[in-house]
């Protein structure tokens, strides 16, 4: 077994760093050519050299844990569970491996006509289809009367975002001061669960709209041994918890609701005095593919269904120009996020000075959360005055390097 694909497979579940996922398909072809140079599906293509092959450990491993932004990546594993579909081949260990990769990216790969009519009568229909969620009792924090809630917690009750299986701890931060954090929306747990450990001397509560998501959350809360208190209801009623904390996580929630402001007047409420907010919001500029997309969608009348998600991708896999940057997105390569990507039922987007009005009565902006290569380019950009707060600036910024906020505007706030 070649020291570098075991090494690289043991780097995968930090995925901090990007590079290493597209590194470890690299490794991996290397160390099973077979992959690189799939035959065409026939009686013939389950060789005894294949067979041996997929179920090299390493690779077994990356199946069952992560999800590789890659489209040969992907093209390669959709052939080889067609293949396993059509000819059920005496691999149990692939097959299993294979169940838990489809159910990470939600079954996500296209499906065609020969494999549907074959899915009619199969033992392998857990390559295709979801166990059902097991779902747990919740309490609730209110009724959900807000239409636009109402919209919104119906996508997330069928895709709940984001499905995950590990999260890294290695270099998480540690803050032993925190005492009391609420996650606003936490969806299916991952931002609750990085909070247990990060803020080990702080109770935590979340609140989600979506009873789905929540049980997601709460599975993962307890194989993780953590204490999280979950509740359903609506943050817009975030004031019925009775607490004020010193920490606020919400990411990627606001914009998804019908009056942002109303939603982050609701939060502050319950920030104490000198607490601060996390806050994650769509840049309008660096969405410009998604914008692209969704008209490509309107155009061809695509739903948000789970056959029109993956025809919209195969739409992208096979296009040239704007509408195939979106490959370059990791959200395109599971189906709830694509659909959080694309077809969601509601989206605002923001500019910095709309930041700046929104916020900037109401709470001191501490600065954004960016990388440090960005960070670098951004203190090259003003080494006169590399202020991180400095909101004009990095208007100014943004407008240089449009790609800047691709991922979202994550930022600091204090009341
Ligand atoms: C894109 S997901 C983000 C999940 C999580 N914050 C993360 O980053 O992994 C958005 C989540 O916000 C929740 N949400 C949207 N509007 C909400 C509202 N008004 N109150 C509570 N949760 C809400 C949705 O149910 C969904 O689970």
């Amino acid at each position: 077994m070649s020291g570098s694909l075991e090494r690289i497979t043991a780097e995968l579940e930090q995925l901090k760093d990007p590079n290493v996922t597209g590194t470890w398909v690299s490794a991996l072809v290397k160390e099973i050519p077979e992959l690189g140079r799939l035959p065409p599906i026939s009686n013939d293509f389950w060789t005894s050299d294949l067979k041996k092959a997929v179920c090299n450990p390493f690779f077994l491993h990356g199946l069952k844990n992560v999800i590789i932004p890659n489209i040969s990546y992907e093209k390669a594993l959709t052939r080889l569970r067609k293949a396993l579909l059509l000819f059920q081949p005496d691999i149990p260990d692939f097959i299993e491996a294979m169940q838990a990769q489809c159910f990470l990216n939600e079954y996500v790969f296209y499906v065609s006509d020969e494999e549907k009519e074959a899915l009619k009568n199969t033992p392998l229909r857990a390559l295709y289809e979801s166990p059902p969620y097991k779902n747990h009792p919740v309490l609730a924090l209110s009724d959900i009367e807000d239409k636009v809630s109402k919209k919104v917690k119906s996508q997330y009750e069928e895709n709940p975002y984001p499905r995950w299986a590990t999260i890294n701890k290695t270099d998480l931060e540690i803050d032993h001061t925190v005492r009391n954090v609420l996650v606003a929306g936490c969806g299916t747990g991952r931002q609750s669960v990085y909070a247990g450990f990060g803020f080990p001397n702080a109770k935590i509560t979340a609140i989600d709209l979506s009873q789905a998501s929540l049980s997601y959350a709460m599975e993962k809360t307890k194989e993780y041994g953590l204490e999280i208190a979950y509740y359903q209801g609506d943050l817009l009623h975030a004031a019925k918890l009775n607490q004020k904390f010193d920490l606020i996580l919400c990411s990627g929630v606001l914009h998804h609701m019908e009056d942002p402001e109303a939603g982050f007047d609701a939060l502050l409420d319950v920030l104490a005095e000198g607490g601060r907010m996390k806050l994650g919001l769509y840049s309008r500029l660096a969405r410009y593919d998604v914008n692209y997309c969704r008209a490509h969608i309107k155009q061809k009348g695509y739903q948000s269904t789970a056959d029109d998600i993956r025809a919209f991708r195969m739409d992208v896999m096979n296009a040239a120009g704007m509408l195939s940057d979106l490959k370059l997105r990791a959200d395109f390569y599971t189906l709830s996020r694509c659909r959080d990507l694309v077809f969601h039922v509601q989206e605002h987007q923001f500019s910095i000075p709309e930041i700046k009005e929104f916020v900037g009565k109401k709470a001191k902006f501490l600065g954004f959360q960016v990388d440090p290569v960005l960070w670098d380019q951004y203190q090259k950009e003003f080494p006169h005055n590399p202020d991180a707060a400095d909101l004009d600036q990095w208007h100014l910024f943004e407008q240089k390097y449009p790609h800047s906020f691709r991922n979202m505007y994550n930022f600091i706030l204090q009341k």
